[in-house]
């Protein structure tokens, strides 16, 4: 009788642990935006913040490795997979240091890292968010890395923030010359909101470099490399072309959207246009995402609402971009990726992955599938 009741026991808590997804393991044949997500040793994959690059039939995904907190002890660690759904504990790509001189000493907080690969160096380049150690969230630098292999290890080279001494495009001789103001207008106030279109925080960081926090990078179809962050005390995202090697900046930039405070940001090319889906600035909690547009990434920018739709949009389905997939294979098959963070716990933070759809005026858009495969994009 005992043994009866505790196999039954048993049993309903196995159909229980079914029922909550808890048991769900690879082989996977679809995605669970917002649940746990093993690798190929059974561990919730650890790679937030993160980006994908594709590279001769295997997907590579990078992301900040995260422990109980939020800062760096570990590093970026890297995934691989061939169908997107089952994917490979690849290592540590970079790991942070041991030198407590180390920009990137363990304790240092490093984010959204990304990686492109650079044709004429044959080198994978790395970039992410920096802050130095024991500084919070005022170094605001990005980093760069290299390797000769997808995986790694790659070797850090500097960090800084970029732009230093040049002017975005379009900058006008008003913006340049303007009194540096910073410090004597109330912020959040209306005059200080129309300064900070004017180009605040532009001016201050022009001789030093510009801040630079959330980022992302873009390779065009052309094989030109950008970097995309958050700049001006995140009012203001900057798009700066990347040199030939895509190891350092070219001091040619753009300011999309002053003042509109975007971070987050994760970008894609649909016929001819660019589309960056990006969040509003409340730390780690979700908000509404945007969809920002323009016909070229030097021209201007348009913010055209919350491509999300249904239920919980108004929190982007509790989870925050950081990266837009283009699936190879398929034609306009573009995966948002999104964090869902947990910064009480980090390690168990979420990823919500759902495939961008696009209305009949062709607006991209995204909504909620509890599961979900590649199929989609063929229908
Ligand atoms: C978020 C940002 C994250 C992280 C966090 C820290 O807004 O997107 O990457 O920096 O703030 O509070």
């Amino acid at each position: 009788m005992k043994y009866k009741f505790a196999t039954l026991f048993v049993l309903s808590c196995t159909l229980l642990l079914a029922d909550l997804s808890l048991l769900r393991a690879q082989p996977y044949e679809q995605f669970h935006p917002g649940e746990q997500w093993l690798d190929d040793i059974g561990t919730h994959i650890n790679a937030h913040g993160g980006g994908i690059l594709y590279q001769d039939g295997t997907y590579y995904w990078f992301g900040e490795h995260k422990g109980e907190n939020n800062r760096a002890e570990v590093g970026v660690r890297v995934y691989s997979s061939t169908d997107l759904y089952n994917w490979k504990n690849e290592g540590v790509a970079l790991a942070v240091s041991d030198a407590p001189d180390s920009e990137i000493v363990s304790g240092a907080i490093i984010e959204r890292p990304k990686v492109i690969y650079n044709e004429k160096t044959d080198t994978y380049v790395m970039w992410f968010h920096l802050e130095l150690k024991g500084q919070g969230y005022s170094a605001a630098r990005t980093g760069v890395a290299v390797s000769e292999n997808v995986t790694g290890p790659y070797r850090y080279l500097r960090s800084y923030r970029p732009n230093a001494g040049d002017w975005p495009v379009r900058a006008t001789t008003e913006t340049k010359r303007k009194k540096y103001d910073a410090d004597t207008l109330e912020w959040w106030t209306d005059p200080w909101r129309e300064a900070l279109v004017d180009g605040l925080f532009l001016r201050r960081d022009q001789k030093g470099g510009q801040m630079s926090r959330d980022m992302t990078l873009f390779v065009d179809d052309d094989g030109t490399a950008y970097h995309i962050h958050s700049a001006e005390e995140n009012a203001t995202l900057h798009i700066s072309k990347l040199s030939d090697d895509f190891q350092s900046f070219t001091g040619r930039y753009n300011r999309i959207l002053p003042g509109k405070f975007n971070e987050a940001p994760a970008i894609f090319k649909h016929v001819g246009k660019y589309y960056i889906i990006a969040s509003g600035t409340t730390g780690w909690d979700p908000n509404p995402a945007r969809l920002l547009v323009a016909d070229s990434l030097f021209g201007e920018w348009q913010m055209t609402g919350n491509p999300a739709k249904g239920e919980r949009a108004d929190i982007t389905f509790d989870s925050q971009s950081t990266f837009i997939l283009n699936v190879q294979g398929k034609e306009d098959a573009y995966i948002y990726m999104g964090d869902r963070w947990e910064p009480e716990n980090p390690i168990t933070g979420t990823y919500v992955w759902l495939p961008i759809e696009f209305d009949e005026n062709g607006q991209p858009f995204i909504q909620w599938h509890e599961e979900w495969d590649l199929s989609y994009f063929d229908e």
